[in-house]
């Protein structure tokens, strides 16, 4: 099978596309031949160097993928051959074919194409995980995600939007802050002009804020907590030091938490998988959620897509196409 890896750390152009064994479904796992994968930002610090994949995973990149099952191994129950499905992966998507444990297979929710329905994975199991289950949003209260354009970001808007929360969001452009706002954003935020915290205050101060920045905004982050507010890290796109007033989060009775969906043992994300399956899925079959996808890229062009993702230009996801 064709597999893109990185041999050699460094830009787009480090991506090398090249023959690989075909993987077989070893107990409890079942084999996808991918018809499409999808690019996270995982994946370009990976091809730097900066984000091995956890001990056991594969080298190949890549963090989702949609496809149809070709091999089941013993013990799967739940799945078939020809079954058309998409899955959370530690690593292997940007191939013709990957094994994963049969618990991050889900089925694709029923009016998404298969090509599309690879871009779902990551971040509704992200979203989901860290929002719902972690900081456990609740109706009427206010969410702060930042980067509300990005892949991760629009999927965040919808889902929270749809579980009766307001939503404030950040965005670097007024093409993206738009977008934010017809996805359901209640106020999308210019990051490079107004003071996020100074627009949550005037709010009472947000609830929950899903962040992708980690240390730069680590101040101003709990300071536009409200009272028992609770602030998710997914990202150091700003850094991962930052000094923090305990005082100030203390007296919010506040919460900071950092997590990781990769490392995460694969019970924990079989467990993640099946609550997406049961409360978001439903969403993105109604309609109510869906992802956007900024472009579609084949795999042999896999360097542009990576290209793409680090200029900061796209608004949602960009999609690998694979197989048919
Ligand atoms: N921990 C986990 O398990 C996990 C899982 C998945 C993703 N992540 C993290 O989630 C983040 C988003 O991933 P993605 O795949 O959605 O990437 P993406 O589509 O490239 O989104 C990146 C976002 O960062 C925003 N951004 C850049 N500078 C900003 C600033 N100064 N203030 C606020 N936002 C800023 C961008 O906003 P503009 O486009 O408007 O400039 C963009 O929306 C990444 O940091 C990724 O590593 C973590």
């Amino acid at each position: 099978m064709r597999a893109v890896t990185a041999p050699e750390p460094g830009g787009p152009d480090a991506l090398v596309v090249s023959e690989h064994p075909d993987p077989t479904a070893g107990p409890g796992e079942v084999v996808i031949d991918v018809v499409a994968s999808a690019v996270n930002r995982a994946d370009t610090l990976q091809r730097q160097g900066f984000y091995p994949p956890p001990q056991g995973a594969s080298d190949v990149l890549g963090l989702e993928c949609s496809g149809r099952v070709s091999d089941v191994g013993a013990g799967v129950e739940g799945f078939a051959v020809g079954d058309e499905v998409c899955a959370l992966l530690a690593g292997g998507g940007y191939a013709e074919k990957v094994a994963v444990p049969a618990g991050q297979v889900m089925p694709v929710p029923s009016g998404v194409d298969l090509v599309t329905a690879a871009a779902l994975p990551e971040v509704a199991c992200t979203v989901w995980s860290n929002v719902f289950m972690v900081a456990h949003l609740r109706p009427e209260e206010t969410l702060l995600v930042h980067g509300g354009a990005g892949g991760i970001g629009n999927v965040a808007i919808q889902l929270a939007k749809a579980y009766g929360a307001r939503v404030l969001t950040t965005a670097g452009t007024a093409e993206k802050r738009a977008f934010c706002e017809q996805l359901g954003a209640d106020r999308a935020i210019d990051y490079h002009e107004e003071d996020f915290v100074a627009v949550a205050k005037e709010q009472g101060g947000v609830d929950v804020i899903l962040d992708n920045m980690g240390g730069k905004y680590l101040d101003r982050n709990v300071s536009a907590l409200a009272t028992e507010g609770r602030l998710v890290v997914i990202g150091m796109q700003g850094g991962s030091k930052a000094e923090l007033d305990l005082g100030k989060l203390l007296s919010k009775r506040g919460a900071v938490i950092a997590t990781s969906l990769r490392a995460r043992p694969t019970e924990e994300k079989a467990a993640i998988c099946a609550a997406v399956v049961e409360h978001v899925w439903p969403l993105v079959s109604e309609g109510k959620v869906r992802t956007t996808v900024h472009d579609t890229v084949p795999l042999d062009e896999v360097s542009r897509a990576h290209e793409l993702m680090g200029s900061g230009a796209h608004t949602g996801k960009i999609v690998l196409s694979i197989g048919s």
